[in-house]
Parts: structure tokens; C-alpha cells; sequence
């Protein structure tokens, strides 16, 4: 993977064509940030072979080591309202896993909000962060990194996390693989403003949502319990019935929730 190998794949208009390539960076979040606060346009990307400083969400890191997984983060300068901000998480977790099941041909899976999974274990993860002025947005930062090809996964995390190459024995060439994510982030993202929610990805991000129909636990801060998932509703709250039937929406910004058997 390198800059011009990305930018011969490419066919956006937008979406990856500021394109900033390192072999080596602390977080391509935080590099956004900075392009972000110096001006850098709308679908900005930067991208990065090892990150010494890969952000995870809830404060983890995420290791990023290099020759082997995908580590991308775009910059968005969105017109719309400061609430829907968080809903364009649940938009790149759907475009990544379209593009691994259509054009990988994987049973990708999304975890509800934004994990992707597949074989019931972790192959991507997404961390958004925003930046407001005065009271709306001035821009978004959407970062995901994907375990490709790496082969080692750190002991602790064997049970939760995988990568592509370890479930289908197969190298995939990350430069077309992230030219294809950055080309359909950017169809899904016109058609997410032309709507104003996420209505015209429901039913689909609903067929590959990993936890419908099972039992999950909400954790709710002083608040835990158990449901079932019935799948996102068009603001991308997930929909449960607890377990003496009453139904609730449960919004991304504040609980998570877990299998009862595990990851998923
Ligand atoms: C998670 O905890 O699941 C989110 C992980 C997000 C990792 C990606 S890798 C590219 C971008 N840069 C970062 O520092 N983090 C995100």
C-alpha cells in the first residue's frame, strides 16, 4: 500500500482526494485534527502503514502495527444539525461492511453501533470525533482501522478480535480494498444528507446487524439491563423489548451494549 497505488484505484469525487499518506504517525485522527483546524477541505484522508498511537474508542489504544492493516481517518465538514453527527459512525460502519460482503464476498457482520465483525469476532473499529463551533459543527472526523492481513493477534484479545486474512486464509490488497470503502462511504454519505437520517440504509443495516433478534445487555450508566434487539430505527437508536415486554430506544452516545455469551 502506498499513496499512489490508493490514488490509481480511486475513483471518488470527493472522498479520499486530499489524500495524505505516512509510512509512520501517532493517530491519523489526530493528523485530521490538525488538517481540520488549518482548513484541509471536506473528504480530506489521511492514511498510515503503522500507527505508534492508534486511538480506540473509551480511551483504549488501538494497536496499529505496520505492513498489514488498514488505518484511515477522513474529514467531513457536514452542513447538518449537531444530532445527527453521531449517526454518520453507524453510516461508515454500514459502508464497511457492504464492501467486504459485496466485493469480498465476506459475511461481514455490523455489532451494534459501529463494530464490524465477522465469525462473531472484531475486524474493524470506528472512532468519531467532532469538533464544534459556536453551536454547530465545524467538522467530523471519522477514523477506522481494519485488521487485514495481520496474523497476530495479541493473547488477550484472541477470543474478541480477528482479522481477514486469519478467518479466510487470504492477503487482501488494502490499497483497492480502502479505495472501494472511501468510494462507497462517499455514495452512502450523499444519500444519508439527501434523507437527513439514516432511513435509506435501515433494512439493510438491519439484515446485517449481528445482534437482532438476540439478547443483549444495555448498560445503561446506573442503569443495567437485559433485551432483546429488534434493529435500528432511522435515527440509528437500537430498538429492544426488555424482558417484561416493554419496548425502548437506546441511543449510541450513551450506553453499550454486550452479548450475554460473549463479544457479540
Ligand atoms: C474502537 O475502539 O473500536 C475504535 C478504533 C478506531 C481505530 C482507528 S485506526 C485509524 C484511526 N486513527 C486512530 O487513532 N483511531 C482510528
Amino acid at each position: 500500500m502506498n499513496k499512489e497505488a490508493i490514488e490509481k484505484e480511486l475513483k471518488s469525487d470527493w472522498a479520499g482526494r486530499n489524500l495524505w499518506y505516512y509510512d509512520e504517525i501517532g493517530s491519523t485522527n489526530d493528523r485530521v485534527l490538525e488538517l481540520g483546524e488549518e482548513g484541509a477541505p471536506h473528504g480530506t484522508t489521511v492514511v498510515a502503514d503503522q500507527q505508534n498511537g492508534g486511538k480506540g474508542r473509551r480511551g483504549r489504544t488501538w494497536i496499529s502495527p505496520s505492513g498489514t492493516n488498514i488505518y484511515v481517518s477522513i474529514l467531513l465538514r457536514p452542513e447538518f444539525d449537531v444530532q445527527k453527527a453521531p449517526m454518520l459512525t453507524l453510516l461508515m460502519a454500514y459502508s464497511v461492511t457492504e464492501v467486504l460482503r459485496e466485493t469480498e464476498g465476506l459475511d461481514a457482520r455490523i455489532k451494534w453501533p459501529n463494530d464490524i465483525v465477522l465469525n462473531k469476532k472484531k475486524i474493524c473499529g470506528i472512532l468519531t470525533e467532532m469538533t464544534m463551533k459556536e453551536s454547530s459543527i465545524d467538522y467530523v472526523v471519522i477514523g477506522v482501522g481494519i485488521n487485514v492481513n495481520n496474523e497476530e493477534i495479541p493473547q488477550e484479545l484472541t477470543q474478541s478480535a480477528t482479522s481477514l486474512k486469519l478467518e479466510t486464509g487470504k492477503v487482501t490488497d488494502r490499497s483497492i480494498l480502502l479505495a472501494r470503502i472511501l468510494e462507497r462511504f462517499e455514495k452512502d454519505y450523499v444519500a444519508f444528507v439527501k434523507a437527513g437520517d439514516l432511513s435509506p440504509f435501515q433494512n439493510g443495516y438491519n439484515r446485517i446487524l449481528v445482534n437482532k433478534e438476540n439478547q443483549v445487555r444495555v448498560l445503561k450508566p446506573g442503569n443495567e439491563y437485559q433485551a432483546v434487539a429488534h434493529g435500528i430505527n432511522h435515527l440509528g437508536e437500537l430498538m429492544v423489548e426488555k424482558e417484561d415486554g416493554t419496548r425502548e430506544t437506546v441511543f449510541a452516545g450513551e450506553v453499550s451494549v454486550r452479548g450475554i455469551y460473549g463479544y457479540v
